[in-house]
């Protein structure tokens, strides 16, 4: 797609306007518009060609990439709920080293931003992965899933503990000089405690929420649905609560955030934006239809135009 600066276009009421901005910054990391495709819902990217026109959107965060390939929960891993999903995919992926070798040639030509979701079961882990990323051709930023347990802490996940959740920040800051975006758990009593924490250790932007744990039982084998029990809950169900908790961690840190779910619609999106979201993440909205980032960010750009607002922070609700 050709991206013109601010060409001069009429407005519905005819008169002659500059097209709004959408491009917004976070930390060093430029982004062309704020509409992201979420980890996991996206595969390696190559499973949305020809489905969504990727060079349209801000950027493509990677499936969750660990040190070594791994397999993921046995199935069923999948169960649709009222307007979600459980999932326990077990974060499934091919590992670095293969991520490096035989997906990232491919993403390079994409023409928008790469950001590789990481995850670990130790500090130490993490580290090593961002080490890997840190000189890799293509790689923008890296999104950080402290939704793992931590082997060395009985399997806490990381991102339930606020000192945790600090040192993976520091301990991936300290061997990259890549963006670190530090992706949030809502499985906690109060989401801005983490947020400052990880802040404080200098992570460069949050995103949130990942999904919230659920269950579900299939009342006619009279056994849970999914094969692990318990599973992440996504998709509009989540929204109101995301919403909240973005609007929350806004007001209580001073990096962007990134705002993510059950983003469905252009509506969903400004909904975040004006909580003061610096951009958002679509997940399983696209899983259902493909096209949706490119919907929500035309459907964003055309409030903008309407409503004579020349740049996405302008979005943002006074206080
Ligand atoms: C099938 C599936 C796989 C996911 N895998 C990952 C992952 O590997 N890493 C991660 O940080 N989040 C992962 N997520 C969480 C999403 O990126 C997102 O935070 C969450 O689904 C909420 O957004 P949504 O309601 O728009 O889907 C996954 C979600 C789904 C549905």
């Amino acid at each position: 797609m050709i991206h013109q600066k601010n060409p001069i276009t009429k407005s519905p009421n005819h008169q002659i306007t500059k097209s709004p901005n959408l491009s917004i910054k976070i930390g060093s990391l430029v982004l062309k518009n704020p509409v992201l495709l979420a980890s996991g819902t996206c595969g390696y990217g190559t499973e949305l060609d020809g489905l969504l026109d990727l060079d349209q959107v801000g950027g493509i965060i990677i499936k969750g990439i660990s040190s070594s390939p791994r397999p993921g929960n046995p199935p069923p891993r999948l169960v649709e709920t009222p307007c979600g999903l459980l999932n326990s995919i077990g974060l499934e992926n091919v590992g670095i080293e293969s991520f490096l070798k035989d997906k990232l040639p491919w993403l390079r030509d994409v023409k928008t931003s790469l950001i590789v979701n990481i995850l670990g079961n130790s500090v130490e882990e993490y580290s090593e992965i961002a080490k890997k990323l840190d000189g890799a051709k293509g790689v923008k930023a890296i999104e950080v899933n402290i939704s793992c347990p931590n082997v060395k802490a009985g399997g806490i996940a990381f991102g339930t503990d606020p000192e945790a959740a600090a040192n993976v920040t520091r301990a991936v800051k300290k061997a990259t000089g890549l963006p670190v975006i530090i992706k949030l758990t809502p499985n906690v009593t109060d989401i801005t405690e983490v947020a400052r924490k990880v802040a404080s250790a200098g992570a460069d932007a949050v995103s949130l929420i990942n999904t919230l744990l659920g269950m579900a039982i299939d009342i006619k084998s009279r056994r849970p649905a999914l094969a692990n029990v318990f599973g992440g809950l996504s998709g509009p169900a989540i929204k109101p609560i995301a919403l909240r908790m973005v609007w929350q961690v806004v007001r209580a840190v001073d990096i962007p955030v990134i705002g993510i779910g059950g983003i469905s619609t252009p509506d969903d999106a400004l909904e975040f934006l004006m909580a003061g979201a610096r951009a958002v993440e679509i997940g399983t909205a696209t899983l259902i239809r493909p096209s949706t980032a490119g919907d929500v960010l035309a459907g964003i750009k055309n409030y903008m135009e309407t409503n004579s607002i020349q740049n996405i922070e302008d979005l943002r609700l006074p206080e």
